[in-house]
């Protein structure tokens, strides 16, 4: 009799504990995201501003598919988790997407602020939004007409019912370092979150309810930056990443944590959920092996080999002629090994990693219960 009262009293307390207001319901009918290449499913190629050739995709889908990664991304993880399909891309208009469960905008290299003359995406966070208004606009417009395109389009309260994820302000700081000091770019980051705010403010304005921002990474771990910013020691931190990226990341998380928060002040018929995204990414790379990979840093599709195997002159899976000889970037055997696929981007056995731990709930604010049900059925 014993072990049972136990159970049942396990039982009781973990519903007596399950948090009752503010936390976010994983029931959302649509999902609506913005960003940038930690979150483009294929916006930046399908507007031919880029390509991706192979080996992209090779561990899940046999084919470049319009993500900077081997595999998936922490958005198609989490739309797993949630029971939903991949999200198609807004501007990806071939092979008759359907955007019933929502729309991507997140398109690669975007930042929050307009972009520069150098942008590699013209679609800034505003451009984003804009893009968003005028889908809005054209689904009510077409639903207006008819049934018919019911099973392509979301459903007008889908707008309002709906998740509206964003991931993106990688590239404005990774940006800022190649012409700005350190106190330029701190100095930067409250315009930055202006305009992200003011974005913000027009998706509530147009219907959004349910706000789910994820912070940015430590971006002084990504090859890139240890290669053109961290060839001398003394700019590295403990984690050999360049330091002064990495307190910038920071800096920015806090700003943009204290702006959920007034958010979430202002707008008290809304939910606004934080995701803390450095912790995880920080921990997985100083921890790496515990977490079953073998290479925290150094890239799995890459060129010139240890300790980076990046180059910036050459892409993952692209072929140069550098000082007469050919050169091509190929990819390591085993990318479940490395944390880091291309120099920029995770890998998709990072990504898997990153999104088991977003769903655990530990890492938002508010922190969300693991005991939720689409929990039971994650497809990992
Ligand atoms: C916000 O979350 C609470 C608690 O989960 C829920 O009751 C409420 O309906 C949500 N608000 C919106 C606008 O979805
Ligand atoms: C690495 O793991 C240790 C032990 O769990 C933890 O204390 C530390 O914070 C982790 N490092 C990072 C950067 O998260
Ligand atoms: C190309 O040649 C230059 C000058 O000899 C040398 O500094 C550089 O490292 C070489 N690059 C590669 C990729 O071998």
């Amino acid at each position: 009799m014993a072990p049972k009262a136990s159970i049942l009293c396990t039982i009781a307390l973990v519903f007596i504990f399950l948090p009752l207001t503010g936390s976010i319901q994983f029931k959302f009918p649509a999902i609506f995201n913005f960003g940038d290449s930690n979150s483009d499913t294929g916006e930046l190629v399908g507007a031919g501003i880029a390509s991706l050739e192979p080996p992209y995709g090779r561990s899940y889908f046999g084919t470049p598919a319009g993500r900077y990664c081997d595999g998936r991304l922490i958005i198609d993880f989490l739309m797993d988790a949630m029971d939903l399909p991949f999200l198609n891309a807004y501007l990806d208009s071939i092979g008759t997407p359907s955007f019933r469960k929502g729309c991507n905008f997140a398109a690669a290299g975007s930042t929050i602020e307009p972009p520069t003359a150098h942008a590699v995406s013209p679609f800034s966070f505003r451009v984003q939004v804009a893009h968003f208004v005028r889908f809005k606009a054209r689904v009510l417009r077409l639903l207006a007409k008819g049934k018919k395109l019911d099973k392509y389009l979301p459903a007008e309260d889908y707008f309002r019912n709906g998740l509206y994820m964003f991931d993106i302000g990688q590239n404005d700081l990774a940006g800022a370092f190649y012409s700005k000091t350190f106190d330029q770019v701190l100095a930067l980051i409250p315009l930055i979150l202006t305009e992200f705010e003011t974005g913000i403010k027009t998706l509530y304005d147009q219907g959004a309810r349910n706000f789910w921002v994820h912070n940015t990474g430590p971006l002084g771990c990504l090859a890139q930056n240890i290669a053109k910013f961290g060839t001398d020691p003394s700019s590295l931190d403990e984690l050999r990443c360049v330091s002064k990226h990495n307190q910038a990341a920071k800096a920015f998380n806090l700003q943009l944590h204290a702006l959920c928060k007034k958010l979430q002040g202002q707008y008290t018929d809304s939910n606004f959920t934080y995701v803390d995204i450095y912790t995880i990414k920080s921990d997985l790379i100083a921890n790496y092996s515990k977490f079953g990979f073998e290479q925290p840093v150094m890239v799995c599709c890459g060129y010139g080999g240890p300790p980076l195997n990046y180059d910036s002159r050459i892409g993952c899976g692209k072929t140069k002629v550098l000082n007469g000889t050919t050169m091509t970037a190929k990819a390591c055997d085993d990318s479940s090994e490395y944390v880091n696929w291309d120099g920029i981007h995770y890998s998709e056995a990072a990504n898997q990693y990153v999104s088991s731990q977003i769903l655990t709930g530990k890492y938002s604010d508010p922190p969300f219960s693991d005991k939720m049900p689409f929990l039971l059925d994650l497809k990992f």
